[in-house]
């Protein structure tokens, strides 16, 4: 069988982290990459063999590409995904879907009209660690779910990224950068959300970027930066998250769920894999659980070559329910009242445990 060709459309930061895994990889070819940056894409093909640098709309309608990997900014997915469907690729793109749900809506509408497939990160749920948990809840270990706690707070990426100011637009926020990580796995973990109750604040109107060419330069901030609020699952049980752009640090632990026989502590979402401690009731101690499901040393892009094997576990359509999830926190935050979403999302297929042999497939990147 012929290579999936996969055309790539914005090469900023995470862009290396895909052109790591997907290099080499088997069953995929990198054939075309574009940015609004011309001289960006000639220096990455420069480095890709067998690979042209394209402006977008030539990738877009390049008989050689099949997948366009969508890794611009989050106010960029939606016209991107939507000029790769209207010339007739799926599409596969980083989180969140897209930075509003009007536009997640016409992104999967357009594809369904289409015949075309969407997917979207984070394919970190996919790894051993939220998988090896999920295996545990769903063989009854910690008993009937009730609860559950996602927290993440840091300083804020200006601290590291040398263009944060997408982080602080209409798409980014903590929530809705680090949100899909954790809302996602307790997706996973819990089932899809029925409704949500939020709460937010925003310590500071400017940032100040802390690194690379702009250091010391003073940006905007059109978002909530500190965001918390209740999620109701459609089972019955009940997650409680923080995000925040405005902590110095936490010692919480990223996830933990709590049954009526047992709690979970998961590793950080952000990361594949990580080790899955289970405390029992009436035991005084927690045991590391051996792990027993999900992509093992996993990296991004798996959840790409998951999409390509079809029929694709990290879908548009768990995305688009994380972003509901997402923004009607911040609806409900705004209002004072509790929302009820209007999505819902299948849970995805659980993921056997796979080696890396066999989820790459190809040289070691
Ligand atoms: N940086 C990280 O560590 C990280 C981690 C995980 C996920 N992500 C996600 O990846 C995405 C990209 O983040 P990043 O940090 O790489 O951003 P970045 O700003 O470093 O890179 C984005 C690139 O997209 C290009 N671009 C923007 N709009 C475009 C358009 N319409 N057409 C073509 N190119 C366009 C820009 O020129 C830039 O090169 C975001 O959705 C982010 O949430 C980032």
């Amino acid at each position: 069988m012929s290579d999936h060709r996969i055309g790539i459309v914005g090469l900023g930061v995470i862009s290396r982290a895909y052109l790591e895994t997907l290099q080499g990889a088997a069953g995929v070819r990198i054939t075309a990459v574009a940015d609004l940056d011309a001289q960006r894409a000639a220096d990455v093909a420069a480095g890709l063999p067998g690979a042209r640098a394209l402006t977008p709309a030539e990738l877009y309608a390049d008989p050689e590409v099949d997948t366009v990997l969508n890794l611009t900014i989050p106010a960029a997915h939606d016209e991107v995904a939507l000029a790769a469907i209207a010339a007739g690729k799926d599409v596969y793109g980083e989180k969140p879907l897209t930075a509003t749900l009007e536009a997640a809506h016409t992104v999967v509408s357009a594809a369904d009209a289409a015949g075309r497939r969407v997917g979207c990160a984070p394919d970190t749920v996919l790894g051993a660690g939220v998988q090896t948990a999920r295996a545990a809840v769903e063989a009854g270990m910690i008993g009937q779910p009730v609860s559950a706690t996602a927290t993440w707070l840091s300083r804020g990426h200006e601290a590291w990224h040398p263009q944060p100011d997408f982080y602080y637009r209409e798409g980014g926020g903590p929530l809705l950068d680090m949100g899909p990580y954790y809302l996602t796995a307790l997706v996973q973990l819990l089932g899809p959300v029925a409704w949500v109750q939020g709460a937010s604040s925003r310590a500071r109107d400017t940032r100040t970027i802390a690194t690379g060419p702009r250091a010391g330069e003073s940006i905007p901030v059109e978002v909530e930066t500190h965001v918390t609020g209740v999620l109701g699952h459609v089972g019955g049980a009940l997650s409680t998250v923080t995000f925040s752009f405005d902590a110095v640090a936490t010692r919480a632990e990223p996830i933990e769920v709590h049954g009526v026989d047992g709690m979970l502590v998961l590793p950080d979402p952000n990361h594949f894999s990580g080790a899955v401690h289970l405390r029992r009731a009436g035991s005084p101690e927690s045991e590391e659980l051996p792990v027993s499901a999900g992509y093992e040393d996993a990296a991004r892009g798996v959840g790409l070559l998951d999409f390509v094997a079809g029929p694709g576990r990290a879908s548009g359509d768990v995305a688009l329910h994380v972003l509901d999830v997402m923004t009607s926190l911040l609806e409900s935050a705004a209002a004072g009242e509790r929302v009820s979403l209007g999505s819902t999302a299948v849970v995805p297929s659980p993921v056997p445990l796979t080696t890396r042999a066999d989820w790459h497939g190809g040289a070691q990147a």
